[in-house]
Formats: structure tokens, C-alpha cells, sequence
């Protein structure tokens, strides 16, 4: 490892106090709500409860997808699903918080399950499917194993990042393309544990490398992005932009604005690299002053959906924006802090109750509802979502850690 590499880490790790995920520490200026953080703690304390519905509803091997209220059934997925990993690491997030030991077991037991995809080649979804959850596991109840898991899950996904296009794979698709999408930002943060936890910078430089090329080819002009890349895998030049999940080629799905916000803010928690600031500052810009933003700033589905005010929210967005927004005013100047630390707040105000919030023992024992998965495909509209419940619970955290 250089010298710079070894220092840059170093910083890291004083700043985020535990080696990537935020510990507490007073931001001057920054105080919460002690109302809310009040409601977060009984929030904690009944989302465990709703887990534990949740848990005695799952079939056994099986992990939560969603839940379609009408038929009250309760879908879910094989570990093998990019969203396998929220539902322990929520339960990890909930016992950290509530100290419930049956949350833990039921934590442990999904983990186990789990462990077969740390040799997953085919998706780039491993930061999410294996960060979220034995990342977590190894701050929060770390066990022997943990670590190596998380090893060869970051061997996994950096088989998928080729040099010429200078990206990792997200989708495999025909052989004449390479598909990336802006959502395997939040795949990087596993690369940045494994080189501070291995000492081989060859995981940094494939995050750095990958932040590097999306950075310059996803986004627009007013700092909003496409939603995937299709880049020529022979030349890496880039070939299309386009969207799968959002409205159109041209709109601001809104997820992948949350993702695009989150994944920079890490960058520059990782690196400390100024250009990264700037580059989460600009998207969180972009999202607070867009005019379709709604005052209680959960996002619509799409910026650019063409039903505005009657379009779907999306309760993930705004809990993923929520929580990114929590990590990005600890680095922001004074005046900027001030105002994603508001943002973040409102965000979770709003999600902290109905219609959001759902009551206990409804919605199939998910936390939230109103989310939306893929709207031109048709499937999860307007329904809960995993990882809208684990960046919910985690803003919850990262909001409680502003208190005195
Ligand atoms: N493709 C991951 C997402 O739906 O955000």
C-alpha cells in the first residue's frame, strides 16, 4: 500500500470513528429533535415487533421481497435476490438499538443462508446483498467467519470490474454491451473495507476507478443521472444512456438520484477526495431545489413522472436520500449542513408516520409502506420494500447519533 493510500485510510477511518459505518459524535450546530428521537427509540423498539410478525410469516429459507396488501401475500426470494441482505442487516441496525436477543437470532439465522453468495459471480449486487448484512454483523455482533465471507464476497464482485471500460458490470446482457447502472455506486463500500482490512489496495483502486468513470459518463449537465450506461466492452466507449426503472431516457428516476448521493457521499467519506464532496453536494442540490420536490420531501417516483402531483412517492428514495443526507452535512460547509441536516429531518418526520409508517401487524410486517420498485415492468408499485425499511432504520440511527 503507498504511503498516501495508507494515510487517506487512516483519515478515514479517525473521521467514521469505526472503519465505514458512522459512530456517534456531536456536529456543532447540528442538534435533534428530542421528540424525534424520542418516537425513533419507540420506533425501534416497534419495528422489532413488526420484524418478529414479519419473521413468522417467512417460509423457512426463504427472504422477504414484498407485500401485496389486497391479497395479503407476502412475497419473497431466494438468497440469490440483490435485496437478500436488508432484511438481516435491519434486524442487526434493530438489535443494536433494542438489544432484543430474539432479533439477533432471527439475524443469524437469515446470515446463514446467506453465506452462499459471497462466490456469487453474476451480480454486482454483492455490497448490498453481503455490506449491508455481514458488514454490519461484524460491527454489531461480529462471530469468527464474518470477515472472510466479506473477503471473498469482494474477490466476487471485483471479478466483474474490467479495466477497459474502467467500471464493474452491473447487468450481464448481450455480448456486444456492458451495462452499468448507477446503482452499483452503493456497491463499493465492501471494496473499501476489504483494502483496509486486507492491506491490498487493488479493491480501493477498482472503487476509485468505477466512481471515476460514472462520475463522468452518468450524469447530466445539472448534476441529475441516467440510470444505466451501456458502454462498448471492446473500446469502453459509451454507447447509450438510458433508463430501465425510471420514466423516461431523459428523467431523474428518483432511487437512483438517492443511490447516486449515497454512493459519492462514501466515496468521499473513503477517500477524502474533495471532487467527491462536490459531486455529492451537486446531486443533493439537484434533489433539494428541484421544484417537483414535495414539501414534506418524500420524492416522487420520478422527478420527470408525468403525472405530477398525482404520481406514486417513493418512501425508499426518501429513506435512502434521508440517511445519505445524514452522513453528507457532517462534511458539508456550515451553511450547507444546516440545510441537508433540515431536509433529512423532514424526511424522516414524514416517513415516521402514516401514511408511511405502517401500523402494527399490517403490510406484512414490513416497516414502511409506499414504495415502488419498477414501474415500467409493473411489479412492486406502490408497496413495501426492504431496503426502503433498512435506510430508514439506519437514518433513524445516524439522526439519534446528532443528540446530546
Ligand atoms: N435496481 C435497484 C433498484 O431498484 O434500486
Amino acid at each position: 500500500m503507498t504511503t498516501y493510500l495508507k494515510k487517506t485510510l487512516w483519515a478515514a477511518a479517525l473521521l467514521t470513528g469505526t472503519f465505514g459505518k458512522l459512530s456517534a459524535q456531536s456536529v456543532k450546530g447540528l442538534l435533534a429533535d428530542k421528540s424525534l428521537v424520542k418516537h425513533a427509540n419507540n420506533i425501534f423498539k416497534s419495528a422489532g415487533q413488526q420484524y418478529r410478525y414479519l419473521a413468522g410469516r417467512l417460509p423457512a429459507n426463504r427472504f422477504p421481497k414484498t407485500f401485496y396488501a389486497k391479497a395479503d401475500s407476502l412475497e419473497t426470494s431466494g438468497s440469490g435476490w440483490w435485496c437478500s441482505g436488508f432484511y438481516p442487516g435491519t434486524l442487526l441496525y434493530l438489535y443494536k438499538q433494542t438489544h432484543d436477543a430474539a432479533t439477533l437470532t432471527e439475524a443469524q439465522r437469515m446470515l446463514k443462508l446467506l453465506e452462499v453468495e459471497q462466490h456469487n459471480k453474476t451480480t454486482h449486487d454483492l455490497g448490498f446483498m453481503m455490506y449491508c448484512s455481514f458488514g454490519n454483523a461484524l460491527q454489531i455482533a461480529p462471530k469468527p467467519g464474518y470477515k472472510q465471507i466479506l473477503l471473498n464476497s469482494a474477490k466476487s464482485l471485483s471479478s466483474r470490474f474490467d479495466a477497459k471500460v474502467g467500471a464493474i458490470k452491473s447487468w450481464d446482457s448481450k455480448k456486444q454491451e456492458y451495462l452499468v447502472i448507477i446503482d452499483n455506486m452503493m456497491n463499493l463500500e465492501l471494496l473499501f473495507w476489504a483494502t483496509r482490512a486486507t492491506g491490498d489496495s487493488s479493491y480501493y483502486k477498482i472503487a476509485v476507478t468505477h466512481a471515476n468513470t460514472t462520475m463522468k459518463n452518468h450524469f447530466r449537465p445539472d448534476f441529475s443521472s441516467y440510470h444505466v450506461i451501456n458502454y462498448n466492452p471492446a473500446t469502453g466507449a459509451v454507447q447509450q444512456k438510458r433508463t430501465a426503472q425510471g420514466y423516461a431516457d431523459e428523467s431523474a428516476w428518483a432511487r437512483g438520484q438517492a443511490w447516486g448521493l449515497y454512493g459519492y457521499t462514501v466515496m468521499y467519506r473513503e477517500t477524502k477526495n474533495k471532487k467527491y464532496l462536490n459531486q455529492a453536494n451537486r446531486i443533493a442540490q439537484f434533489i433539494l431545489n428541484h421544484p417537483n420536490l414535495p414539501k414534506d420531501k418524500i420524492p416522487y417516483w420520478d422527478f420527470n413522472a408525468p403525472n405530477i402531483p398525482n404520481a406514486l412517492r417513493d418512501a425508499s428514495a426518501g429513506a435512502v436520500m434521508a440517511s445519505a443526507l445524514l452522513e453528507l452535512c457532517r462534511y458539508a460547509d456550515p451553511s450547507q449542513a444546516k440545510i441537508y441536516f433540515n431536509a433529512a429531518q423532514t424526511m424522516l418526520k414524514t416517513l415516521s408516520a402514516p401514511p408511511y409508517l405502517a401500523a402494527a401487524k399490517t403490510n406484512g410486517g414490513f416497516i414502511l409502506q409506499h414504495s415502488v420498485g419498477h414501474i415500467p415492468q409493473g411489479t412492486e408499485v406502490d408497496v413495501p420494500l426492504t431496503y426502503a425499511d433498512y435506510y430508514y432504520i439506519e437514518g433513524l440511527e445516524r439522526y439519534k447519533n446528532f443528540s446530546r
